[in-house]
């Protein structure tokens, strides 16, 4: 018997990321060749907008995805977000060229308060949220304190993107396959403080820490050069990432939906506590996921003291950043 569909939300879809998200969310590319989706889509009412949003759904229909079981436009949350399962809230402005991301928190976190408050109201009672427009983190932290009700695990930021790169970079360096790369982590904030971590990595069981061994590599080269990838990318595109972010999207949402098979994965994810995180603060972690749709942070982990040093500054960053949004909450 074939499932029933699922709602899938997604958020400035007729932006960069949208365009390469789309399709492979019809796909089955992201909750599994078996799950029929509904595309429930949000733009600005802006008429250009919305016809650019009218060309991709055009081009969703010519695709005849046997799995898209309904596509809908729309231009105010409240009706995007209606009893969604699933909400990727990519639509935010983009930074350019100069600009840190967290110069965008004035120009988006309106936008978060709005689409948390409109969750809250009409989405699945269980609805899983990642958040993409930048700044992630403290956006998913305002759309998570914008919805009271609904459970704030719920609300993730992405680091997905950040994890992906680093693996690729230690792919790179020790002439390996980035996917027999496993024990991977980015701490923090999705911002050039976070802190990409593979001292517990491994490449075929080996240890990655061991086979670099160079902590000058780590701190000098791999740090900053994962740190500062999606200034790189603007630099040289005039654009910020967009495939490779919409992959990533994918890769988040499909291994918390359907697991991870006990692989650690980075996500955006409000504290408990772990690490000394302060509760509810939207923070890059380690965790494992399950086929029933729940994460868990990985715990137990030494954090030697460079290690402390790189979570504290990202810590502070992102406090600061909750500070700058307390009028909004
Ligand atoms: P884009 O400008 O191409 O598209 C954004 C779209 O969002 C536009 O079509 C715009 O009309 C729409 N939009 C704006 N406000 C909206 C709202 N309130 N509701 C619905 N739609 C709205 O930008 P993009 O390249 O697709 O990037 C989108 C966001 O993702 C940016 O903030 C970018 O910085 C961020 N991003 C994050 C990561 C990450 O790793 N977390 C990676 C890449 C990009
Ligand atoms: C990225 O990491 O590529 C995105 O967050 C876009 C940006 O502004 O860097």
């Amino acid at each position: 018997m074939s499932k029933a569909p699922v709602r899938v939300a997604v958020t400035g879809a007729a932006g960069q990321i949208g365009y390469a998200l789309l399709f492979r969310i019809a796909s089955g590319e992201m909750l599994g060749k078996d799950q029929p989706v509904i595309l429930q889509l949000l733009e600005i009412p802006d008429e250009k907008a919305q016809n650019a949003l009218k060309g991709v759904i055009m081009e969703l229909e010519d695709c005849a995805f046997p799995l898209l079981a309904g596509i809908e436009a729309h231009s105010n949350p409240e009706e995007a977000f209606k009893d969604t399962d699933y909400a990727l809230l990519v639509g935010a402005r983009p930074r350019g060229p100069g600009m840190e991301r967290a110069d965008l928190l004035a120009a988006n976190a309106a936008i978060f308060t709005v689409q948390g408050k409109a969750l809250n109201k009409v989405a699945s009672r269980n609805v899983k949220v990642l958040v993409v427009g930048n700044p992630a983190n403290t956006n998913a932290y305002i759309a998570m304190k914008s919805a009271p009700d609904l459970p704030a695990k719920n609300f993730t930021a992405m680091l997905r993107l950040d994890h992906n790169r680093a693996a690729s970079q230690i792919a790179a360096k020790t002439g390996t396959a980035v996917g027999d790369i496993k024990g991977l982590t980015v701490w923090g904030n999705h911002s050039p403080t976070m802190y990409a971590d593979y001292r517990f990595a491994t490449i075929n069981g080996a240890s990655v820490k061991e086979t670099i061994n160079d902590q000058v590599w780590n701190a000098e080269v791999f740090l900053p050069t994962v740190g500062k990838r999606g200034a790189a990318i603007i630099a040289a595109r005039g654009l910020s990432s967009a495939a490779s972010a919409a992959n990533a999207a994918i890769d988040h949402m499909r291994d918390w939906a359907l697991g991870s098979n006990g692989e650690w994965v980075t996500m955006g994810v409000p504290s408990n506590g772990e690490y000394g995180i302060p509760a509810g603060i939207v923070f890059g972690f380690p965790v494992t996921t399950t086929p029933d749709g729940e994460y868990k942070i990985v715990e137990g982990l030494e954090i030697d003291a460079f290690s402390q040093e790189c979570i504290n500054k990202t810590l502070a960053e992102l406090q600061g950043e909750a500070d700058g949004v307390k009028h909004l909450l």
